[in-house]
């Protein structure tokens, strides 16, 4: 099986806090990789870093086979990257943001105009060409910038929540393009507070305060837990972390 993301013991300190603590995990290409945790748990930070847009502390990683230190200008090139913010201008309209992200990544001319056809026709935007984009709603606005990361086939597709704040049926349109995507060889990374989410995922990894508590098929999860539901799975890790000291303060503060 051939990987897309392998990392090892990646860790990440910002001055005294480590946020990210020895993770190490596979996705092989073609998954949908979920990343489940309370905020603050870590899951952007080790995006971040797989993304080859911040260096890990320590640690070692490939990324659709480059190193994640040596060769992260190579990485950021080929993956499509979209956060909760979804980086629109808001007034531009949806064919003037798709155009506007084409020329960042270099197309132009009849490829453009063939791949800009293709994602309106992905994300059902057909004939909103001339909507401004800060008048979609948030489910066209998430499907708009989800075409922006594609336009120049990505390799890696990495979301860090883009599912935030978006109705559900929206969502699920949302998913059934992604495991679309995913069926093409496209591998997912993506990270999510839904449990209904985490359970379409191949793979799932929780992260409480820094630490990977737990990694695998949701199934398996399921299994050497011995619980019915994710959710319960989850709470057990959240026990687990917290006897371990991890996140009291931070939940102390919030208090
Ligand atoms: N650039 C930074 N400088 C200092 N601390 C940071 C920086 N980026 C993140 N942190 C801290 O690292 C920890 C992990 O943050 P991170 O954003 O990775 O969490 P998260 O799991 O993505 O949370 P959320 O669910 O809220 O998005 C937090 O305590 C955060 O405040
Ligand atoms: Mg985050």
């Amino acid at each position: 099986m051939k990987m897309a993301i392998e990392c090892s013991d990646l860790t990440k300190r910002f001055g005294s806090l480590l946020a990210v603590d020895h993770i190490s995990l596979s996705v092989p290409q073609g998954a949908i990789f979920g990343f489940l945790g309370p905020n603050g748990s870590g899951k952007s930070t080790t995006i971040r870093m797989l993304c080859g847009v911040l260096t890990p502390t320590s640690g070692s990683g490939r990324v659709l086979g480059y190193d994640l230190v040596t060769q992260a200008e190579a990485i950021k090139q080929r993956i499509g990257y979209m956060s909760q913010k979804f980086s629109l201008y808001t007034d531009l309209t949806v064919g003037e943001n798709l155009d506007f992200y084409a020329g960042i990544y270099g197309l132009s001319g009849a490829a453009a105009r063939k791949r800009k056809g293709e994602l309106l026709a992905m994300a059902e935007l057909t004939g909103r060409e001339k909507q401004l984009a800060g008048t979609l709603s948030g489910g066209w606005k998430q499907r708009l910038a989800l075409a922006c990361a594609l336009l120049h086939e990505p390799e890696l597709l990495v979301l860090d929540e883009p599912t935030a704040g978006v109705d559900p049926v929206s969502r699920r349109i949302f998913w059934e393009i992604i495991r679309g995507l995913a069926k093409e060889g496209i591998t997912v990374l993506v990270s999510t507070h839904y449990m209904d989410e985490a359970e379409t995922c191949d793979y799932i990894g929780f992260i409480f305060f820094g630490k990977l508590m737990g990694c695998g098929t949701p199934a398996e999860l399921k299994k050497a837990s011995g619980h019915a539901t994710l959710d319960d799975v989850f709470i057990e890790y959240v026990k687990e972390g917290q006897s371990q000291g991890r996140g009291v303060i931070a939940y102390a503060g919030k208090k």
